[in-house]
């Protein structure tokens, strides 16, 4: 009996179908430690909850590392803010560096951290037209880069990894950008980069935030490929010497439909409904039917707690599109307002908000799709056809 090799909920080991992005990172690794150059551009993937950000950017953490690159990971959306989050980050890297190396360092982190602590600078700059409190955050910030990602003896480069970026406060995200503008303006030998992943939102919330989005680098994350499910669930077995038949691989995808995070449940249940097998154990389609049930129950848990965190207008809307999606079509902005019998223009907001918490995406043309599988069914079966 040998434990289960899949990861539902958590950080997955590998990311099999993310291999274009695996192979863009590491030629930005390269140009980082081989060539000691600035990365000028803010890597953002986004995609829905789910979807493998998280485990995408512990992928690359792991590369960096095997690198020794300095990598400075936060989960925005803390009440302090994202340059303090990154200042407290690089703080406890480099508590432990020798007093001579991180002198400078402590030196702009003092500082910065005072430059942050000022109360009502920004209500301040405003009437004084004193400079605006992200541009002065941003030169000490740049700084602070610099002092970190140039002490060679210690660190090849420098990657700040920023989870949740969707969440990040506006003063934050443009006091970041600022401070990378100046690194690319004037410091491109510093060997430094930042990627970031967040819901679909993300972009948007960055564009309101910062008016040069060009900045920024946005990746979309898409559900798995069959290729990149089946070896989700094959290599984590076959190295636990366990097989699948190619009819249970087949299966397995088709029932998962792409989305990792039922592709991990759909491996553990299996594993489990074949008696967590020993070395040269075999899982069949017969295991992965009986898996069905705990998966559906599992998404089903997902799907009701997602459900119950939307207002009575989303549901609405939600209900509309999972209806209107039914044959496969995305419901368009005209088609909603029929059916919701209300103006188009009044649908802007709980679409935007339903965008936000990654529930609905956004397919161009005012067209939207309820894009994680199964949860549109989880919806027709709650509520009834709305026409
Ligand atoms: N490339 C992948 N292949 C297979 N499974 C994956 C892949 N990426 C992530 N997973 C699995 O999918 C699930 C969700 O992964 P992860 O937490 O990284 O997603 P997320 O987008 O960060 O989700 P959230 O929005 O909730 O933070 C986990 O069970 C993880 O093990
Ligand atoms: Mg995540």
């Amino acid at each position: 009996m040998q434990p289960s090799p899949y990861t539902p909920g958590e950080i997955a080991r590998a990311v099999p179908g993310r291999g274009e992005l695996i192979d863009e990172f590491n030629e930005r690794l390269s140009l980082l430690v081989d060539l000691q150059r600035l990365i000028g551009r803010i890597h953002v993937a986004f995609g829905e909850r789910g979807i493998g950000k998280t485990s995408l950017l512990r992928a690359y953490q792991r590369l960096a590392e095997e690198r020794d690159v300095l990598c400075i990971w936060v989960t925005a959306g803390e009440q302090s803010g994202l340059i303090a989050q990154i200042v407290d980050g690089i703080r406890d890297a480099t508590s432990s560096w020798p007093h001579a190396a991180a002198t400078s360092i402590r030196e702009h982190l003092d500082q910065l951290t005072v430059t942050l602590g000022v109360p009502g600078v920004a209500s301040v700059s405003a009437k004084t037209r004193a400079p605006a409190p992200e541009a002065v955050g941003a030169r000490a910030l740049e700084k602070l880069i610099r002092a970190t990602a140039d002490d060679r003896k210690r660190v090849k480069a420098l990657i700040l990894f920023i989870d949740e970026v969707q969440s990040a406060d506006a003063d934050g995200i443009r006091t970041l950008a600022y401070a990378w503008q100046h690194l690319q303006a004037e410091a491109s030998d510093i060997p430094a980069a930042v990627y970031a992943a967040g819901l679909p939102n993300a972009p948007e919330q960055i564009a309101d935030a910062v008016t040069f989005s060009e900045r920024f680098a946005y990746r979309p994350l898409e559900m798995l490929s069959v290729g990149a499910q089946v070896a989700a669930l094959r290599d984590p077995a076959f190295e636990l010497d366990v097989t699948w038949e190619p009819d249970a691989l087949a299966l397995a995808a088709e029932l998962a439909a792409g989305y990792p995070y039922a592709v991990q449940l759909y491996g553990d249940a299996s594993w489990v409904a074949a008696g967590r097998p020993d070395a040269g154990g075999t899982i069949t389609p017969r295991h992965v039917k009986t898996a069905r049930s705990s998966v559906d129950r599992d998404l089903r848990n997902l799907f009701a707690a997602r459900w119950a965190n939307t207002t009575a207008n989303q549901r609405r809307f939600l209900v509309a599109v999972a209806w209107l999606q039914e044959h496969g079509d995305a419901a368009d902005r005209g088609d909603l307002a029929d059916v919701l019998d209300v103006s188009s223009r009044s649908l802007s907001s709980v679409r935007a908000r339903l965008i936000a918490k990654g529930l609905i995406r956004s397919e161009g043309h005012g067209r939207v799709t309820i894009p994680v599988p199964g949860f549109a069914g989880y919806i027709r079966e709650l509520v009834d056809d709305p026409r």
